[in-house]
């Protein structure tokens, strides 16, 4: 049997208290309820305050909510491999996904992924919306279609719109979710879109790199300024 979904009105509210820090966030995070009964655990993002990049995906699966920690399943294992192709440590860098909670259906023993609805992902972007304010990243990646719609408040064709994108003020780039790499059946296919996710990732290395280079010159130009009218 399907968990029984709680109702978007029956959720309390954050109000307009805005945490200080990423820590005194995830507490917030990890002591409220999931939208639909039955996941383990709010699932937080992972990754160093201050990262260039931040990437976000749609929701945990199930390894994740059992794990506790954002892409350690098969589509974070891909997400790493492909990162480590492109020259990106994931240790540098910030993932996290738009929905805190798995949302699943039962099917016998196994927990069926469920997609979000918009009310879900409206009602988590206020999350989503603080925890980048201050993990503060150059770049924000969103990985397929939730993520895109949390971040740039519609959904937008990931083949039309794939690539750089403004994510209202904020630098993004839209590109695919790995699970959809997981579910081509075609070899060659997955193949060439593998490569495809990968050049994606080079080109996020670079912007993320400039926009670094570009904030440290404007800094010191900041600085130079300072140092000069003290
Ligand atoms: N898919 C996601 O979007 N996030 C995860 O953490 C795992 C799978």
């Amino acid at each position: 049997m399907s968990p029984k979904r709680t109702r978007t009105r029956d959720i309390p509210r954050q109000g307009n208290v805005e945490p200080k820090t990423l820590d005194a966030l995830n507490a917030v995070i990890a002591a409220s309820k999931p939208l639909v009964p039955g996941a383990t655990r709010a699932v937080a993002g992972e990754g160093p305050v201050g990262a260039s990049i931040a990437f976000v995906g749609e929701q945990p699966g199930d390894q994740e909510d059992r794990e506790g920690r954002p892409f350690v399943g098969p589509a974070g294992q891909l997400l790493d491999r492909a990162m480590s192709d492109a020259g990106i440590d994931r240790r540098g860098v910030y993932v996290t996904n738009t929905i805190k909670h798995f949302k699943f259906r039962q099917r016998g023993k196994r927990r069926i992924h469920q997609k979000p609805s918009a009310g879900e992902v409206k009602h988590y972007r206020w999350w989503l919306d603080q925890e980048l304010k201050l993990v503060h990243p150059k770049l924000v990646v969103a990985l397929g279609a939730t993520a895109v719609l949390a971040l740039a408040g519609k959904s937008l064709t990931i083949a039309r719109f794939r690539g750089a994108a403004d994510f209202h003020g904020r630098a993004g780039f839209i590109t695919v979710h790995p699970s959809y790499l997981l579910r081509m059946p075609e070899q060659n296919a997955r193949q060439q879109e593998y490569r495809q996710f990968v050049s994606d990732l080079q080109k996020i290395r670079e912007l993320a790199a400039t926009r670094d280079a570009m904030s440290s010159l404007t800094g010191e130009a900041r600085e130079g300024r300072k140092a000069h009218t003290e």
